[in-house]
């Protein structure tokens, strides 16, 4: 991508909102402007940057976000980047605008969404942001931090309430395809059971079991943590009720733990993370994604990152179960 005067970037948020996006906005615009870059706010993801919905940011732009959930630029899964055409038409329109790098913050499939526009010549620049913690190339991702805070808020309060009433609460929060979510808010909560996408041999009877044991070693409560799409939570929770005799109820958590203002670590690392993705770019950096890497900000190639498998821990699933006995 060719360009005149000075160096233009895009950027855009996309794939699931995760607090702490509005922080890396700001970051990004506002270390681009102490070196004067131009930077060009990109609407609704990969949708808008097809629809070219993009318009100039300035310092102000990006005033009294750091605090809020969401994006500001709004996000989109969009459906058009996996066919053939969408990639091309995108990378089109950076060409048209002469962006001299796209800077995309989001999860994997934004990532790997960034990675096509790589194959068509946009330089890229990924910057890790869901609140499931599911990136293979990252101990950290925007978002993650204010999600179990939400989780572990919502249920120290549900503890209350099924304590007083020696009731079984099964809570369900997100994380359709990774655990983490699940397992910090069990581990942070004191839950009982956790139920998640990597041990799906659960199954009612064995909560029922568990339920059973814990209401004979004299607890009052059970809490039982499943993580989004494993199971019928409410189904569950009658079945349990049905099959212990001990009362139970539900509660899905949902969309709750994608808002909300972001936590101070959330803020920091999404700050830090949007200074480093224009520093990289600065520097000549090409197609690189921050990441956070044993306990200290990095980065990588992004289609590197892209390839990385991290086998699954076993030990945190593990140490829950020991710790609630
Ligand atoms: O962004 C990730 C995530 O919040 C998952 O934790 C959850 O399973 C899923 O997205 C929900 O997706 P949607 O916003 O499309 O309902």
């Amino acid at each position: 991508m060719k360009s005149e005067g000075r160096k233009k970037i895009g950027i855009l948020t996309s794939g699931g909102d995760a607090p702490g996006m509005n922080a890396a906005i700001r970051a990004v615009v506002r270390t681009a402007m102490a070196h004067d870059i131009q930077v060009f706010g990109i609407k609704r993801g990969y949708e808008g940057l097809i629809a070219a919905d993009i318009r100039e940011m300035s310092a102000k732009d990006v005033s009294d976000i750091i605090y809020r959930g969401g994006t500001i630029l709004r996000t989109a899964r969009c459906e058009e980047m996996m066919t053939e055409e969408g990639p091309a038409k995108a990378a089109q329109v950076c060409k048209i605008l002469a962006l001299n790098a796209l800077v995309v913050i989001g999860g994997d499939g934004s990532l790997a969404g960034a990675a096509k526009l790589a194959k068509h010549g946009v330089n890229v620049i990924g910057i890790p942001a869901s609140i499931d913690l599911d990136l293979n190339c990252s101990e950290y991702t925007i978002g993650f931090d204010t999600a179990i805070n939400t989780g572990m808020d919502a249920i120290n309060k549900i503890r209350d309430t099924s304590s007083s009433h020696e009731r079984c609460s099964l809570v369900e929060v997100m994380g359709r395809d990774c655990g983490q979510i699940a397992l910090w808010c069990a581990m942070a909560g004191g839950a009982e059971e956790v139920m998640i996408p990597e041990h799906r041999e659960i199954d009612a009877n064995m909560v029922k079991r568990l339920v059973v044991e814990n209401r004979g070693k004299g607890k009052r409560h059970n809490l039982i943590l499943i993580a989004d799409g494993l199971v019928n939570t409410e189904q569950l929770s009658r079945d349990i009720e049905r099959l212990t005799g001990i009362e139970s109820r539900s509660t899905i958590l949902g969309h709750l733990q994608r808002g909300g203002a972001p936590t101070a670590a959330d803020r920091m690392h999404a700050s830090m993370m949007g200074h480093r993705a224009v520093e990289l770019f600065v520097e000549g950096g090409e197609n690189r994604v921050v990441i956070m890497k044993n306990n200290k900000y990095d980065d990588m190639d992004i289609f590197e990152a892209l390839t990385i498998e991290k086998p699954y821990d076993h030990r945190l699933y593990e140490i829950i179960k020991i710790l609630s006995i």
